[in-house]
């Protein structure tokens, strides 16, 4: 059983961890661990002498030792002698923010829960249970419900929140963080991925000092800035080694997260949705649900701890039935022809394309309205066929006539000044209605909080699909939002808005990801600024960044895959000089690194020689040939970027047979040993042969000692080495 409980004390154990909160003679719900499993009750640890300072409750009478300021708690909520970060802030109807809450009931609910209106994890083999904790206000009937979702095999808590206000009068929840969680070491040090446009999540690891460490997003959307999710590692903890936690929110609008190192050397860490200016309004008998945290935890090291989160992220999150499917290898034509093209030029892209082998043909930003640049006609989604010089539906016909598949970019949830949507419907905009908005890429938002505009984009993009048999959608959000203020709400809700959006932009995601279930939807937003775990509830892939050469990818690439499977992972073969960077990489390098990935190519391939479209044949040939492993496999970071010359990953199949290893060597260095990488995940006592030369190694010699990658002149030069594990017994026939 994953879930016990004893002495009103809750475990949750998963294969190898154990997760426990316990009611302590006051009520209130402490969190006495989470960690490793220790087959006991934990709550010796909260062993504390008297701490000055610290108040203590009303119920101790006079004894001093006891102060929820002090102790490890599960939830732990403002105005009542906690001065640490508070989980839950609410406006109770005294108006005070004071909040007592105690342990009232436990439910145990045999499948996962979910969440209404919001992306959350499932379990379509009904082998996971569900914990609901309820605590309850002293004084109010201010109802808090703690859900628990417990993957035993795959390592995973899922939590979220739900506040319930039973009082016959109106509060507001001010900040309900979805996971909350206290440690009683502070030797951690935070992992987290932050960057900018076209250099999305880069992993950084820092250590902690006392006070509150935080990121966060006010932008409206997950952003490229910080991405929702954070590790805390050991300070020993490495890639194959030492304890980590994960928690990762699955939520794509503004978020925050907070590690506090108290003054005990306690750690307390909080993630959820962005409580600045939130303030959601509570009826009687209305109830308010915080976005879905998934923690994780391994003892492992980090590899252990990201393959957690891919398989997890796999089989529990993303609901599109293409999660397991083979991608399509895509051409999409945006750094080919931007906003210049044609019928006629599409088609002889999409031509060549499928000469290489290339499946489907994605036609980018530009099909719609006036749209010739990025100053026009978003939100008019009538096909340009002067532009075309066709109907869409003719182009979609001659690509299917070569055998491929036909994909669209859209961006719903945009609009441009103009456009005759914009022209007709100017109150459908995020604006205050006493200031003019703030431009960003020349585009306004569109008010995703008011349902008729929900109700129009499902309609206009529903009609566009059937209309064109479209096999794919790339659903782009190209700016980050700015005015906090939607027309359809009155002043006293504006601030619920950010998170109404969020409530919007999930109803039509799910709307057309349901009713088109054969589509590939690929989410974006100007690549990676929105690649979060709710958008992959609902888009099995994602566009990993607008940077797409290969070097820097090295380093983006790196930093997504702590949580997010490679199979999530959009990346593309572009032209040199990038352009991006200028830079100039091989034809090889950028195939190895968008073999990292859900494969495809970004580039006209007309102007290609006739030996880079023999050597596109093959890449091809090799993806399909990986692309099992790729999408299924366990990956483990071999290298890290940021301290050394060497990007390296590798792909190990489920059984430890197949192994790919790629890499790119940033510099060469003359005069110096091999680079070389250790391997991991591979069976220790088994024989591994490389295939392009047949030498054997054991597997405890490639983890231990390391395999040699070549060693070439050049900048970014990358390889691939495969091994597969050989029958011992036939050994010496090798
Ligand atoms: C964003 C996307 C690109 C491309 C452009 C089109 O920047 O990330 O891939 O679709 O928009 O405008």
């Amino acid at each position: 059983m994953s879930i016990q409980v004893r002495d009103q004390v809750f475990s949750l154990t998963t294969n190898d961890s154990l997760y426990q909160m316990k009611v302590d003679q006051y009520g209130i719900l402490n969190h006495t661990w989470y960690g490793p499993k220790t087959e006991m009750d934990m709550s010796y640890i909260e062993d504390y002498p008297e701490i000055s300072f610290s108040a203590n409750l009303w119920d101790t009478e006079k004894s001093r030792m006891y102060s929820l300021n002090d102790r490890l708690l599960e939830y732990p909520c403002g105005g009542i002698s906690d001065f640490r970060e508070p989980a839950l802030l609410l406006r109770v109807p005294d108006g005070s923010s004071s909040l007592d809450l105690r342990y009232y009931s436990y439910e145990i609910l045999e499948g996962k829960y979910s969440i209404e209106k919001l992306p959350a994890s499932f379990d379509r083999d009904h082998k996971t249970q569900t914990l609901k904790i309820t605590l309850k206000d002293t004084v109010y009937d201010i109802f808090v419900d703690l859900l628990y979702g417990i993957f035993e095999e795959e390592n995973v808590i899922t939590r979220s929140v739900t506040i319930r206000n039973m009082t016959p009068f109106e509060i507001q929840v001010k900040k309900a963080v979805s996971a909350s969680l206290d440690l009683p070491e502070s030797d951690y040090e935070v992992i987290h991925f932050h960057g900018r446009h076209a250099m999305e999540r880069l992993a950084e690891r820092t250590s902690l000092s006392h006070g509150t460490f935080s990121i966060g997003s006010r932008r409206g959307q997950s952003s490229h800035q910080h991405n929702p999710g954070i590790i805390l590692a050991k300070n020993n903890t490495n890639e194959t080694s030492g304890e980590a936690y994960g928690m990762l929110l699955v939520y794509s609008g503004g978020f925050e997260a907070d590690i506090e190192k108290d003054q005990l050397d306690q750690i307390r860490a909080t993630i959820g949705l962005r409580s600045e200016n939130f303030r959601w309004q509570l009826k009687p008998c209305e109830h308010f649900c915080a976005p879905e945290a998934i923690l994780s935890y391994s003892e492992k090291g980090l590899g252990v701890l990201s393959n957690q989160y891919h398989d997890f992220i796999r089989s529990h999150l993303i609901r599109s039935s293409f999660v397991h499917q083979k991608r399509p290898i895509l051409i999409n034509n945006w750094e080919a022809t931007y906003f210049d093209f044609n019928g006629e030029k599409l088609l002889s892209i999409a031509k060549s394309a499928h000469e290489l082998g290339i499946e489907l043909f994605v036609l980018d930003d530009g099909w719609f309205g006036e749209r010739h640049n990025d100053d026009s006609s978003l939100g008019d989604w009538f096909v340009n066929e002067k532009k075309l010089q066709m109907p869409l539906r003719q182009l979609v016909e001659k690509i299917h006539a070569l055998g491929m598949q036909f994909g669209l970019w859209i961006e719903p949830e945009m609009v441009s000044e103009n456009s005759k949507l914009y022209r007709d419907h100017p109150n459908w905009v995020l604006r205050s209605p006493l200031r003019d908005p703030a431009r960003s890429r020349y585009q306004l938002v569109l008010d995703m909080a008011n349902p008729e505009v929900v109700d129009y984009l499902e309609q206009v993009f529903t009609k566009l699909i059937e209309e064109n048999e479209i096999d794919y959608i790339k659903w782009d959000m190209n700016r980050s939002i700015s005015d906090f203020y939607a027309p359809s709400l009155s002043p006293k809700t504006q601030s619920e808005m950010a998170h109404r959006y969020m409530l919007g932009v999930y109803d039509l995601a799910d709307r057309l990801t349901s009713r088109f279930e054969n589509i590939l939807f690929e989410g974006c937003a100007g690549g990676g600024g929105r690649f979060d775990a709710g958008m992959l509830y609902y888009f099995p892939q994602y566009w990993c960044s607008d940077d797409t050469d290969a070097h820097n990818r090295c380093f983006i690439q790196h930093g997504t895959s702590f949580f997010y499977p490679i199979s999530a992972t959009g990346s593309h073969v572009s032209a040199i000089p990038n352009h991006q960077t200028g830079r100039n990489t091989s034809l090889y390098t950028r195939g190895i690194v968008a073999m990292a990935g859900t494969f495809g190519y970004e580039l006209d391939l007309s102007e290609l020689s006739p030996k880079e479209k023999e050597e596109v044949k093959e890449q091809i040939k090799v993806y399909k040939s990986m692309q099992e492993l790729v999408l299924e496999g366990d990956y483990y970071r071999l290298s890290d970027p940021n301290q050394q010359n060497v990007s390296a990953w590798s792909f190990v199949s489920k059984d430890k047979k197949k192994i790919i290893v790629q890499a790119v060597v940033f510099e060469h260095k003359p005069n110096m040993k091999k680079p070389h990488v250790f391997l991991q995940g591979l069976d220790e006592n088994r024989w591994y042969r490389r295939k392009e030369d047949g030498h054997l190694f054991t597997g405890k010699a490639l983890m231990k000692a390391g395999l040699f990658l070549p060693d070439q002149l050049g900048t970014d030069e990358a390889c691939m080495i495969e091994l597969e594990q050989i029958d011992s017994k036939n050994r010496e026939a090798q």
